[in-house]
């Protein structure tokens, strides 16, 4: 018989452990990358379902990295294994998001200051409708100070977290709705991300890059994805350490 872990999707290996901020890209192989080219001596503490978690240091101070999969259910089952289980205080998602107000350009940095969202997920706080999903404050902050020190294009705003990528029904205009009530981008994750850092009393911030624009069909080449991604990057980084 195994050993017997607390958690159901994180098996921490022996002689491994996390670290109190951990960035969270969709992508586990994105989290091996980071691992491997922005961090010092990285340790992987997680493979179970292939979803890759690291540990090592950044600017001397330690701080992990792992894959949360693509949407809610995926990204909050680790978030909360991570916040209950494992000491984790905050989770800092990075990832990509589609523009939708015209203010957001392909290869901006958005902070998603607070989430709305189509998910089933925030039926699980019951208190329907009533909770705004929100960044934490003090992250939020030093993510705008650190992005405004490097010369970033950032902008802070509300985001719209889907649990569609492709509408099935090509009549819904949830994206022109989304538009008409200030939402700057669309993704998959930080709702539910910011449900629940609130609902296990921790900390959450999305930083993401604009890799797409939902109105006018712009999109980055793999090229300008990798330098945004590395700014991002940065930010992110920046942010868990401080
Ligand atoms: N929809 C959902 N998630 C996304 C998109 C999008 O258009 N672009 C990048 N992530």
């Amino acid at each position: 018989m195994g050993k017997i872990s607390p958690s159901a999707c994180i098996d921490v290996k022996d002689g491994t452990h996390v670290a109190k901020v951990v960035l969270m890209p969709g992508d586990p192989l994105r989290a091996k990358y980071v691992a491997e080219h922005y961090l010092e001596n990285p340790v992987l503490f997680n493979d179970v379902r292939g979803m890759l978690g690291y540990t090592g240091l950044f600017e001397g101070k330690e701080v992990s990295v792992m894959g949360s999969g693509m949407g809610i259910p995926s990204l909050t089952l680790y978030a909360h294994e991570l916040f209950s289980f494992y000491g984790v205080e905050a989770i800092i998602r990075i990832g990509s998001a589609g523009g939708i107000a015209d203010s957001v350009k392909c290869r901006d940095v958005l902070l998603a200051m607070s989430a709305t969202t189509n998910s089933a997920y925030s039926d699980a706080i019951d208190l329907p409708g009533y909770v705004a999903p929100t960044a934490d404050w003090g992250m939020l902050k030093t993510a705008w100070d650190m992005a405004e020190e490097m010369g970033v294009r950032t902008s802070v705003g509300s985001v719209y977290t889907s649990d569609f990528f492709y509408y099935p029904n090509a009549a819904m205009k949830v994206n022109e709705k989304a538009k008409a009530v200030g939402l700057m981008a669309v993704e998959m994750e930080t709702a539910g991300l910011y449900l629940t850092a609130m609902a296990d009393h921790k900390k959450a911030l999305s930083v993401l890059s604009i890799s797409d624009h939902v109105f006018s069909g712009e999109h980055l080449s793999p090229e300008e994805i990798r330098d945004s991604f590395h700014e991002m990057m940065e930010i992110a980084l920046k942010t868990a350490v401080r």
